[in-house]
């Protein structure tokens, strides 16, 4: 696991090595930017924590993001990563250190390492158990929680769209209107997030007389598919949406990590998609702007938001 000490050696010079040495136990790890040289190690970590991340599920979220990695000798130990949307909002995970040596101080370096260079007044994450204490240390206080959906479902939902509406798929032109619609639900505009989705996966909008008023990605995404972003006016129209993706994939393994309030979960259970776990979402500074007419039921992935 790692890349060559010559490359450590000649990317601590070239990016200012930050030398961290954590008091208990006297591990000594180096924090860099990370690169795409650091990428199958950060799989093989993530890997080690029971993640299932792709390698190209790493690729996905290096490409509109940024990352640090903490090494030790020549071995990669921890990685963290964020997304600045616009001025406003960044989003931070992919936060995993090598489950050898844990409480060795490296979340907290890569987590300040973050925070030090971010300038947006809100700072958002998903924590997981293990994570949480870390963050709350951080002043990150929690405001709501995501649950994750997954198996392989048999039965195809029939959900009855109203009058004048139909699904349909996703066409050229419809680039700007999802980005409009996911800024609506999400408070930002994350353009580079929707045309990374748009080059990896596929989407269905829900038309309503002409207007495009919801939409749904289907991608390849660890063991099997993931569903999301999911933005909807209400949740008939969000159910329509992802009733369309079961059930053309019925049997397929997937994903979808909706937000708790969404009011899918339920409907998840019964159509064969088990809760499996959940995180909870936590902010640090101002609280985002709530959103109005369209919402978000499915989330890109946990990282992302
Ligand atoms: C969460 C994680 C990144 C923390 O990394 P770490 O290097 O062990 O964290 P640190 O050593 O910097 O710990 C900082 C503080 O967080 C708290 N903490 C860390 N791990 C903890 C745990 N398992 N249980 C309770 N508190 C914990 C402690 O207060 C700790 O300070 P202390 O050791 O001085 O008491 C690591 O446990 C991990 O990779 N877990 C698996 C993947 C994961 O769930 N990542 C979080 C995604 S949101």
């Amino acid at each position: 696991m790692g890349t060559s000490r010559q490359n450590h050696d000649a990317r601590c010079m070239d990016q200012g090595k930050q030398s961290v040495s954590a008091p208990q136990p006297a591990t000594r790890f180096d924090v860099l930017k990370m690169t795409t040289a650091d990428l199958a190690a950060a799989h093989a970590l993530s890997r080690e924590v029971n993640w299932p991340h792709r390698l190209e599920d790493w690729q996905f979220v290096l490409s509109v993001g940024e990352g640090l990695v903490a090494y030790s000798d020549d071995r990669l130990v921890g990685t963290a990563m964020w997304w600045t949307y616009e001025q406003d909002i960044a989003r931070l995970g992919m936060v995993i250190v090598d489950p050898t040596i844990q409480r060795s101080g490296i979340g907290r370096a890569l987590m300040l390492g973050i925070l030090d260079r971010l300038t947006t007044p809100t700072v958002i994450l998903n924590a997981t158990k293990a994570g949480e204490t870390l963050y709350r240390q951080l002043d990150f206080q929690g405001i709501g929680s995501i649950i994750q959906h997954q198996g392989a479902s048999f039965s195809a939902p029939l959900v009855p769209l109203r009058a004048g509406e139909r699904i349909r798929p996703m066409g050229r032109n419809d680039a700007a209107r999802l980005i409009e619609l996911d800024a609506i639900a999400s408070g930002v505009r994350r353009e580079g997030v929707i045309a990374a989705l748009i080059e990896n996966g596929e989407a269905v909008v829900l038309d309503d007389g002409g207007e495009s008023v919801g939409f749904a990605f289907y991608r390849r995404f660890g063991r099997g598919h993931s569903i999301g972003p999911v933005i909807a006016r209400d949740t008939a129209g969000a159910k329509a949406l992802v009733a369309h993706w079961i059930g053309s994939n019925a049997g397929m393994f997937m994903r979808i990590d909706v937000p708790g309030e969404s009011g899918l979960s339920d409907w998840l259970e019964e159509l064969g998609l088990a809760r499996t776990s959940h995180v909870i979402t936590m902010i640090r500074g101002a609280m985002p702007k709530p959103s109005s007419g369209f919402h978000t039921f499915g989330i890109v992935n946990q990282a992302l938001g």
